[in-house]
């Protein structure tokens, strides 16, 4: 999808906020810090849409952009960072938990992982997770810039291998910085969000 119109719809927390619209919805998950805003401003040419930090947990509400009045890209907390309190912690998996489980036009869910490393117990967890339900999910691996060239197909390996990979999904490398994969994720979501 080419796309020029993004606007923040909504910062959510719970279900009477979610846009109202029937329009087909993308999740992004994943730890706290592994790229998920800086994968939604590359998909969509922004610098800045998405609010990126360096200091982990900067996304702390469901973010719903609304992309092209088409669909939306729905941006979540980042799990795993032991810096945000018990309690945090607990109402983000209840606030995440319910949008994933319950949200009939949700068609998929992009989990990103760290290409540099092993996937983490949150992150196999997660997996497991969106397996029981039952979503189509895309595993992006990202900052792949900071990965040698040589090394890739040894990182999906261990990707897939950490994750317990169901053949029935997709794994696709990515990196903000260079854009590398964003075509390949581009072609996911378009065939996961037709209407
Ligand atoms: P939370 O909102 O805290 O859950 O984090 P997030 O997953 O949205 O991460 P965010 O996009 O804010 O990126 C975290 C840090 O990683 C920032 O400093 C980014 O610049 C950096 N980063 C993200 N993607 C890449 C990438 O592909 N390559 C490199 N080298 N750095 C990246
Ligand atoms: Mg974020």
């Amino acid at each position: 999808m080419k796309v020029n119109d993004v606007s923040l719809t909504i910062s959510a927390v719970q279900k009477a906020q979610y846009p109202d619209d029937a329009r087909p919805e993308i999740a992004f998950v994943g730890r706290s810090n592994v790229g998920k805003s800086s994968l939604i401003n590359r998909l969509i040419n922004r610098k800045a849409m998405a609010r990126t930090s360096s200091v982990p947990g900067k996304t702390q509400t469901l973010n719903f952009y609304n992309i092209e009045s088409q669909l939306y890209f729905v941006d979540v907390p980042g799990y795993g960072y032991a810096k945000v309190s018990k309690t945090a912690r607990a109402k983000f998996a209840t606030m995440i938990e319910e949008y994933l489980t319950t949200r009939a036009q949700l068609r998929g869910v992009v989990q990103l992982v760290d290409s540099r490393h092993e996937p983490s117990d949150d992150d196999i967890s997660m997996y497991q997770y969106l397996k029981y339900y039952k979503l189509p999910v895309l595993v992006v691996g990202t900052k792949v810039d900071k990965v040698a060239k040589t090394r890739r197909n040894s990182v999906e390996r261990m990707l897939k291998q950490g994750l317990d990979f169901n053949p029935a999904d997709t794994l696709q490398l990515f990196s903000a910085e260079t854009g590398f994969g964003k075509d390949e994720v581009w072609a996911w979501l378009d065939a996961h969000t037709e209407v």
